[in-house]
């Protein structure tokens, strides 16, 4: 059985319909008005130990749902889950030990009180051994560079620090499982990457099992190896990310460098469906072409035909056309691709 086991999982929130202004407020408070909102309609999932794994989908698809599903803060409307073989919602406190949590966008961490000391309630709330404790936390704050501000209460922190101490938070007691709802957001670039490091490198030392969500593609592409898409409630992809890159990722860029300038290849160029010309400088231009359409070689051949070529190089497929395609409803994963 894997780690994480969902069958026939949803989820649906009542919400209030209010007409606007005062008038509405004072209708909907005597005679309520609700629609039941489905954020996420009945999905399986499977996830293996050891995995990192990747689960996107644009605003409001239901990511963050399942996410606080899977980890026992939401009752689900129904379905079943099982975490390590517990039912999270119904053994909230056994789930607890097993997993880490991060929502990004709020803490997990005592407002008024340094951030050691949230270390320390963590420490007994989880029982965990004081060699254990004592070398995760050096190890933690070395890797995420905590040294400045673990003395500052949460309160104090900037986002980017306050994420990182969220973060050592959620894996001070060795959980084999950990979610993480959108750990990066808002980071500057040296943060994020501090923390992709650090979540690469508790995955691979001790096989924990990740679970990701996020907005930026850079995480995806540097953490993990599988996706999962999720839109208005529904998983449209599940697979490798190499996968649905190669599969899915319509166009490619040649970039080119060559002797002179070849006036005659960006007419042609301009007038042809399937490809398009970027010049960067007289020497240096891209062609992005429809990799359905043409081949590599049709390309380079056509830009050989009109002068001297000093070096070229392709660009791999790009992930970010394909959750953008899915974004703007364009792609359709059941389809082949061709
Ligand atoms: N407590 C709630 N009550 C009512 N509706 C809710 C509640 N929580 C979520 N929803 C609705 O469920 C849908 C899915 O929300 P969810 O937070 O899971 O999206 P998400 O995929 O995490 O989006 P984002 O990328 O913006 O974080 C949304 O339409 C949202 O308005
Ligand atoms: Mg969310």
């Amino acid at each position: 059985m894997s780690i994480i086991e969902a069958r026939g999982l949803s989820k649906s929130f009542q919400q209030a319909v209010k007409e606007p202004g005062l008038k509405g407020a004072l209708k909907h408070l005597l005679v309520p008005k609700n629609i039941t909102k489905v954020a996420v309609q009945p999905l399986d999932l499977s996830i293996e130990a050891g995995e990192t794994v990747a689960y996107v989908g644009p605003n409001g698809a239901g990511k963050s749902t399942t996410i606080k599903m899977l980890s026992g803060i939401l009752m689900p409307s129904a379905g079943s889950i099982s975490v390590n073989g517990i039912n999270p919602y119904k053994k909230r406190m056994e789930n607890a030990a097993q997993i880490g949590a991060v929502f990004g966008q709020r803490t997990q961490l005592w407002w008024d009180i340094p951030i050691v000391e949230s270390f320390s309630l963590l420490k007994d709330i989880y029982q965990i051994p004081e060699p254990v404790y004592r070398a995760n936390l050096d190890q933690f704050i070395e890797l995420l560079g905590m040294n400045e501000f673990i003395h500052l209460s949460a309160r104090k922190l900037s986002l980017g620090q306050r994420m990182r101490a969220d973060l050592a938070a959620a894996l001070l007691h060795n959980p084999p499982i950990v979610y993480l709802d959108e750990p990066t957001i808002g980071l500057d670039v040296s943060v994020k990457q501090k923390i992709r490091e650090f979540i690469k490198k508790i995955n691979q030392e001790q096989q924990t099992t990740v679970m990701l969500t996020t907005h930026d593609l850079g995480d995806i592409e540097d953490l993990c190896k599988r996706l999962i898409i999720i839109d208005h409630g529904s998983i449209i992809y599940d697979g490798s990310l190499s996968e649905v890159k190669s599969r899915f990722a319509k166009s490619r860029v040649i970039f080119f460098q060559v002797g002179s300038p070849m006036p005659e290849l960006y007419e042609q160029l301009a007038q042809t469906d399937g490809m398009k010309l970027e010049l960067q400088n007289e020497q240096e231009f891209s062609v992005s072409f429809d990799r359905y359409e043409y081949t590599a070689s049709d390309v380079v051949s056509r830009v050989m035909r009109h002068g001297e070529v000093i070096d070229f190089r392709m660009e791999d497929a790009n992930i970010e056309q394909v959750i953008k395609a899915v974004y703007d409803g364009n792609l359709d994963l059941n389809q082949s691709g061709q």
